[in-house]
């Protein structure tokens, strides 16, 4: 039986599982690692939470244990091509243990220390000359001396960067633009099939997300308080895609990325732009699909955000080093106002995010204008993990290597290279709508929500790669480091997988698109 059918029907705990609940499993007594596959499943079944998951779906466990370059290794000695690179982290590939030397290195000397108000460490404060430079290098003009605020993850930076937004409005007024001070300007536009996190802030980005988030806090008043300008924080529009903007919305003559613009600024209009602080938007949507953006859009969307008095902030969490630039924005040529960046930071080997800051809006935010410090002139935020000296010394390390080694130019090199395998691959398959691919993002729309089941399903054939929450996408993300032969067989299971599917006769209606 495929993995699939254990989590689509099995409804109750496997009667298999060799402890229940309540007894005790003691895993790797004495710090040696003495678990099976079995006990560890137990212990999984028993005591962990997955992210986006359910206890069924734990039954068809996999436990990595190992990994190099492109492969990795369970507990069992099963080997999987990762077309995931970690969770879309991992560029350089796995088990590198130049990377591991300079945590090690850095561990024995200074493990932690705080970043808060005056206090720093030396990698901290290099780590944010460095990515300022690398900001201002490719976005001169706007981004020159901008300022960074370090991370441990993605989510936390996005709402770093909307509570920066935030203090930008309450702040400008006099110095900045018409708008800001003795407005509440606190709304947000972001789009659809977006990801941003799964946090209060970037979960309510998300309007697919209804158990979390603002949405959810919504629930329950009358549809007149949802649907009114000052209770609405949230709101969204169309991404400029072929496949992601209703069609209905377009009018004669535009394009899907004219269409997506005259749509963000009918909103900003609607919501009123004293209202609105920030649109916040990926230059390629990751999880969503790969799903890269009408070349026209940005530039409109820069004009209108000027106009209105809107910050422009790029979530860049999972495109940074990814596409073939350092940033996603270099696909358009617009320079965003904040840039939240994570993932391939540190190539996956500890966690580290970071938040760039136009230097201007920072000049605004921070502006004192009494003798002495009043409380709300103090940014009232901080992570524990921010500026973490570990974390910080193998970021440093990840971004020479990547520099020294020109891997920007060989990402976008090899995301050619497995757009044409994928697309040659999958060619003539049915339930495969679209391919597509920016860098090393490659996605697969089919043509029902059968994306999970895919995913599953390939794991057997020994190939790692995932299922968008929209469930009609794929996602791969491999790594820098896996070799044309590699994804080669990565194509080869998926046709294999997707082609099963299609020899099944309803696998087109079983599940049809929601969207
Ligand atoms: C584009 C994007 N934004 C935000 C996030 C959230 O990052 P984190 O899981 O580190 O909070 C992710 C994670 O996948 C992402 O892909």
């Amino acid at each position: 039986m495929s993995s699939l059918e254990n989590f689509t029907s099995t409804m109750s705990y496997p009667e298999n599982a060799t402890l229940k609940e309540g007894e005790k499993v003691i895993l790797g007594k004495g710090g040696k690692e003495t678990a099976t596959y079995a006990d560890l499943k137990a212990s999984d079944e028993l005591h962990q939470m997955h992210g986006f998951g359910h206890p069924l779906m734990q039954h068809a466990l996999v436990v990595f244990e190992s990994g190099e370059g492109a492969v990795l290794k369970d507990v069992n000695g099963d080997e999987y091509l990762d077309a995931l690179a970690g969770i879309t982290v991992s560029h350089l590939g796995h088990g590198r243990a130049d990377l591991a030397q300079v945590a090690f290195e850095q561990m024995t000397k200074l493990e932690a220390s705080s970043n808060q108000r005056n206090l720093t460490n030396n990698n901290a404060i290099k780590l944010c000359e460095r990515l300022s430079g690398l900001a201002g290098r490719v976005f001169p003009e706007k981004m020159t001396g901008s300022r960074v605020y370090l991370t441990a993850g993605g989510g936390e930076g996005i709402e770093a960067a909307y509570h920066l937004a935030l203090r930008f409005w309450n702040k400008s007024g006099p110095l900045g633009t018409p708008y800001g001070r003795g407005y509440k300007k606190q709304k947000v536009i972001s789009f659809r099939n977006c990801y941003h996190g799964s946090t209060f802030i970037p979960a309510s980005l998300k309007p697919e997300f209804s158990d979390y988030g603002w949405k959810r806090w919504m629930e329950g008043h009358d549809r007149d308080v949802f649907e009114s300008n000052s209770h609405r924080m949230f709101c969204h529009i169309d991404p400029p895609h072929e496949l992601f903007l209703e069609k209905n919305k377009m009018k004669p003559g535009e394009n899907v990325g004219q269409a997506a613009a005259r749509q963000l600024e009918e909103r900003i209009l609607h919501e009123g732009a004293k209202t609105v602080a920030a649109f916040v938007f990926e230059p390629v949507q990751g999880d969503g699909g790969a799903v890269d953006m009408h070349r026209d859009f940005f530039p409109l969307a820069e004009e209108i955000c000027k106009r209105y008095g809107i910050l422009m902030i790029a979530d860049e969490i999972m495109t940074f080093a990814k596409t073939g630039h350092w940033f996603g924005m270099e696909l358009y040529g617009v320079c965003p106002d904040i840039m939240v960046i994570s993932k391939g930071l540190t190539c996956g080997y500890l966690p580290a995010g970071a938040v760039i800051y136009r230097n201007d809006l920072w000049n605004t935010a921070f502006n004192k204008t009494l003798p002495k410090l009043a409380l709300s002139d103090v940014w009232q935020h901080d992570y524990t993990w921010s500026g973490h000296p570990v974390c910080s010394a193998v970021a440093l390390r990840a971004l020479d290597i990547i520099e020294n080694e020109n891997l920007i130019e060989l990402c976008a090199k090899r995301g050619q290279e497995f757009l044409k395998i994928l697309k040659s691959e999958l060619d003539g398959l049915h339930v495969v709508q679209q391919v597509r691919g920016t860098g090393v993002m490659l996605g697969v729309d089919l043509i029902s929500d059968i994306a999970v089941d895919v995913e599953q399903v390939l794991l057997e054939y020994g190939v790692v790669l995932r299922a968008s929450t929209n469930k009609h996408c794929l996602l791969l993300t491999p790594p820098y480091a896996m070799t044309e032969e590699q994804f080669k067989k990565v194509a080869k299971s998926l046709r294999k997988v997707l082609n099963s599917f299609t020899t099944l006769a309803e696998s087109a209606i079983s599940k049809p698109r929601q969207s």
